[in-house]
């Protein structure tokens, strides 16, 4: 039998972060989770907590660190609009200091480290559905760009660590992903309407409704992560994460009433700054890999909705974000 793997995961106590940790810990790996709690919480992994494979430290990625890992996902940045838009240089800060520090710790230490990227990077694309050699159409200068370009220029540096060293990189474009230990309040689209047609409110539809996402299951994205992390040296990417199957937010709304039973009325909002029409993964190469998502989104909202109706939501006030 060999060692255990030691696998560091940054932003670990997050929406995705503590999923990831729980995946991992059940294959048998020592999990390091490494979070400042900026959006994240202690009580996401609280259940992880006895665990003897798992330990917790509150670290800021932007802060170099040494500690001995055999593989490093890196997922520390604040994901929603609402909280990376809060403090935008510090988002940039996280997105590409706390990338440069975790390339310079796998390099030290010879590990393999995975870049939890986006679909942002595509920004508002003339090209439908999004495959990874599509460049994006990325304003530099919007209220979305210190996220946008942020991990854009994570990316880069990944690249680069890959050609200036030969590092093992392995870089992920996450498409929207919901499920729970979503925040309630963090404006996030599966979240904001669950909690409004919970809490009875209206929900809230930004412009006619009619502009599209696809949504993926946390436990189908976790699956995908851990199978690129697994793939062989030459497999880099990027690859696309996400669910192909396209909604209107109009759909998505009419799913979520039908699924809590709710009267909720729609409300209809101005349309926010440099929001996309329309975002749909190419999943072809994420495919080749033997991954594809396989949670409807019917199941997957009423697994998120149960996590919800489980909470407090008389309090938290929802922020205006698609
Ligand atoms: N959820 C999605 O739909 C989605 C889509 C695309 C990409 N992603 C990416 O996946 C990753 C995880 O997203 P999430 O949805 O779980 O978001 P999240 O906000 O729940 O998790 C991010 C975590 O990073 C931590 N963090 C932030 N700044 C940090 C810093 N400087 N040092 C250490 N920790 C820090 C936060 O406290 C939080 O625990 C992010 O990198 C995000 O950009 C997520």
């Amino acid at each position: 039998m060999g060692e255990e793997k030691r696998v560091l995961v940054t932003g670990g106590a997050g929406f995705v972060g503590s999923h990831l940790c729980e995946r991992l810990l059940s294959s048998g790996a020592r999990v390091l989770c490494l979070d400042n709690f900026y959006t994240g919480s202690a009580a996401n992994v609280a259940h992880l907590r006895q665990h003897p494979g798992f330990q917790l430290m509150e670290h800021d990625v932007c802060v170099p660190i040494s500690v001995e890992v055999d593989e490093i996902y890196n997922l520390a940045c604040p994901a929603s609009p609402v909280h990376y838009q809060r403090e935008p240089v510090q988002t940039t800060r996280t997105s590409v200091l706390g990338a440069l520090n975790m390339l310079e710790l796998a390099n030290r230490q010879g590990a393999k480290i995975l870049q939890a990227s986006t679909s942002e990077v595509y920004g508002d694309p003339a090209v439908h559905p999004q495959p990874e050699s599509y460049w994006g159409n990325v304003n530099p200068v919007g209220p979305r760009s210190c996220y946008d370009e942020g991990k854009r220029c994570a990316e880069t540096l990944f690249f680069d660590y890959r050609r200036q060293y030969g590092l093992g990189i392995k870089v992920a474009r996450i498409f929207n992903t919901y499920g729970p230990r979503m925040q309630p309040d963090d404006g996030r689209v599966v979240s904001n309407f669950i909690v409004q047609a919970l809490r009875g409110d209206g929900i809230s539809i930004f412009g006619d409704g009619s502009q599209t996402r696809s949504f993926c299951y946390v436990d189908d994205l976790v699956d995908g992560l851990i199978r690129l992390m697994a793939t062989p040296d030459s497999m880099t990417g990027p690859v696309n994460l996400g669910n192909p199957t396209e909604f209107s937010m109009l759909e998505l709304a009419q799913e979520v009433l039908q699924a809590t039973g709710s009267k909720s009325a729609i409300a209809y909002l101005p349309l926010p700054v440099d929001d996309p029409r329309q975002r749909k993964p190419d999943i072809a190469l994420a495919r080749s890999l033997g991954w594809q998502p396989t949670t409807a989104l019917r199941t997957g909202l009423r697994l998120t909705i149960a996590h919800f109706e489980g909470q407090d939501l008389a309090t938290p006030r929802l922020r205006n974000c698609a």
